[in-house]
């Protein structure tokens, strides 16, 4: 039996659903995944979404939200794939800075130049994002998720 590759590629209108699914599945916020389609990656996988990444654009900075990989796929490397896809897809955009917020995977992100920083370190457009307002506006939150960012020029030659 062939198996086929796992295909990587620029997510479209009909994977709305799934791609919120996916993030939802991890009680990650699955909002305003229509808005930001246009910086959304997936991994499919036999006509099903099994991973995604997406990359929100604010100035020069980016923001990198719902890495997600489907339980079953874990460890074998698609979640770095998707990661260096998304932040490729930034870099060439001309993004010049990245930023996040992670619960669980802070050191899964310092693979990439991420370091962990805090919510007053976000540049004033990346204060624009819905994670950054959510997070400063909410003692709870602010005390749960990890903000990290990265020089994106730096990763660039
Ligand atoms: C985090 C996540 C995307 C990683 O995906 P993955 O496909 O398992 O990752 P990879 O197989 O590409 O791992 C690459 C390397 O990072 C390591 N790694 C994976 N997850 C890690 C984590 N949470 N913390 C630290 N290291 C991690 C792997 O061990 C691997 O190391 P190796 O190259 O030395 O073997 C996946 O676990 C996931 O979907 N988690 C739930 C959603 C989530 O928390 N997303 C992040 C917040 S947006």
């Amino acid at each position: 039996m062939t198996t086929v590759p796992p295909l990587l590629r620029p997510a479209r209108a009909e994977d709305i659903d799934a791609i919120t699914r996916l993030i939802a599945s991890e009680t990650l916020p699955a909002v305003e995944v229509a808005e930001w389609l246009g910086g959304f990656w997936v991994l499919e996988e036999a006509g099903t979404l099994v991973a995604c990444a997406g990359i929100e654009r604010y100035g020069e900075a980016a923001v990198l939200r719902s890495v997600v990989v489907a339980a079953s796929l874990r460890g074998s490397g698609e979640g770095a794939r998707m990661t260096e896809r998304a932040l490729a897809f930034a870099r060439d955009d001309g993004a010049r800075r990245c930023y996040l917020f992670t619960m669980a995977a802070p050191e899964f992100f310092a693979r990439f130049g991420f370091e962990r920083c805090r919510l007053d370190d976000f540049e004033p457009d990346a204060r624009e994002s819905w994670q950054w307002r959510g997070v400063s506006g909410s003692e709870g939150l602010a005390g749960q998720v990890i903000p990290m960012r990265a020089d994106l020029q730096a990763r660039s030659s």
